[in-house]
């Protein structure tokens, strides 16, 4: 509540715990009083600006916490590839000047509004995608607000959000490792889970080893699938598979990839595709699909341009659906698995929170594999 003495009011509770220090401010004796100045917390905000990087670091004050708000103080941040395409602004949705980036954050609980009962401080939570998507079906209220796009994300050293917009997290799981779930493991997930009725012993087909890819290795693998990935790198086929991957085409050296699925299933074909790449990838996996299977349409590696004929659907009698992240639900489904099979993601690299810029040219060159994460407040 406002005004509450539980408020995160920069401030409001130096006296008490005597936070005095980088992560709240600090104090200074003058003259014989203590003055408290206001904590220098700090956030990326987006301004696009010819010539640099449109993540600018700025500082900011925050909000008094709302009844039903929780204030976090985000650990780890990972990056999607929307990321770069908002930092560009050339996203689907505009993105507005000033907008905090990223949707994938996750921290430690430090101060909860008065009508809060699903977090304390000290509990580790990471964001959810959609705040709205709780559960079930999408529908348009609920694919209204995303971090990072229409509201503000989680790239900032205190977050703010309703209790029910928060999901704990397993002690397993370090907050880097936390970060990397709310979009890259939700969409795999939901890809694999949910649109994909993955069933043991079926063939997942993963494109590249971005976030999406790699997590869907390891869900795909926990799942007791077998798994072909396609990657530009024969040393990055060398990492998938000592995650599990049981076949490996180096995309580069296959230009037809979708034969080498063929001829690796007997002619069968894969019965779930993550498709990420989009022109140019999605023929390919209408060919290599199995009659009967499914096509989780993802992403936009190669652009957004439509080019492949859904008349090639009738023969295979296959589906392709459309995959937007996940709901809250999908991702404490996804938490339960992580838990039982001891699910570790996988990080390429680490950023300090004043190199994002770095991480997020590190993403635009496709080096990496698995995920990108910036730590925050350290
Ligand atoms: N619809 C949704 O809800 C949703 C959610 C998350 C992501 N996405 C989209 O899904 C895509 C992947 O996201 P991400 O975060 O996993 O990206 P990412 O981490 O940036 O993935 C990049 C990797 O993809 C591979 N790649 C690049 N171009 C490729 C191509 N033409 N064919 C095959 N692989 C290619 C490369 O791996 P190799 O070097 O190994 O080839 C590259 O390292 C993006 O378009 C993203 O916007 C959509």
């Amino acid at each position: 509540m406002p005004g509450d003495a539980r408020s995160m009011r920069a401030g409001a509770d130096v006296g008490l715990r005597a936070r005095c220090g980088p992560a709240w401010g600090f104090c200074e004796n003058v003259a014989s009083t203590i003055k408290i100045k206001e904590p220098q917390l700090k956030r990326y905000e987006i301004h696009l600006q010819p010539g640099q990087s449109s993540m600018q670091c700025r500082e900011f004050v925050p909000g008094e916490l709302g009844e039903h708000q929780v204030a976090v103080a985000i650990k780890a941040v990972s990056f999607n590839y929307r990321d770069l395409l908002a930092s560009d602004n050339t996203y689907f949705v505009p993105i507005a000047p000033g907008r905090v980036p990223c949707s994938d954050g996750a921290g430690e609980v430090v101060a909860v509004g008065s009508g809060v009962s699903a977090f304390k401080p000290g509990d580790r939570v990471a964001t959810t995608f959609f705040p709205d998507w709780k559960s079930g079906p999408a529908d348009a209220a609920s694919l209204s607000r995303a971090l990072g796009a229409e509201i503000d994300g989680a790239l900032t050293e205190r977050f703010v959000a309703d209790q029910s917009e928060l999901i704990g997290i397993p002690d397993t799981l370090s907050f880097a490792e936390a970060a990397t779930l709310p979009c890259a493991g939700v969409t795999a997930w939901n890809a694999l889970h949910e649109a994909g009725s993955l069933k043991p012993g079926q063939t997942v087909l993963l494109l590249g080893t971005g976030g999406v890819s790699i997590a869907g290795l390891q869900f795909a693998k926990a799942a007791g699938a077998r798994v072909i990935i396609t990657s530009s790198s024969d040393a990055k086929l060398e990492r998938a598979r000592q995650l599990g991957a049981d076949h490996g085409i180096n995309y580069r050296r296959h230009v037809d990839w979708e034969q080498e699925v063929m001829r690796i299933t007997e002619g069968r074909g894969a019965d779930v595709i993550l498709e990420v790449g989009g022109p140019g990838t999605l023929e390919r996996s209408l060919r290599c699909v199995r009659v009967g299977g499914r096509i989780a349409y993802i992403g936009v590696l190669t652009g957004m341009a439509a080019q492949a004929n859904p008349v090639m659907l009738i023969p295979k009698v296959a589906s392709i659906h459309g995959i937007f992240v996940g709901s809250r639900a999908m991702f404490a489904a996804m938490l339960d698995a992580i838990r039982c099979h001891g699910i570790k993601p996988v990080i390429d690299r680490e950023y300090a929170f004043d190199e994002v810029p770095a991480a997020i040219e590190c993403m635009r060159s496709a080096t990496h594999f698995g995920k990108l994460v910036a730590r925050v407040g350290h």
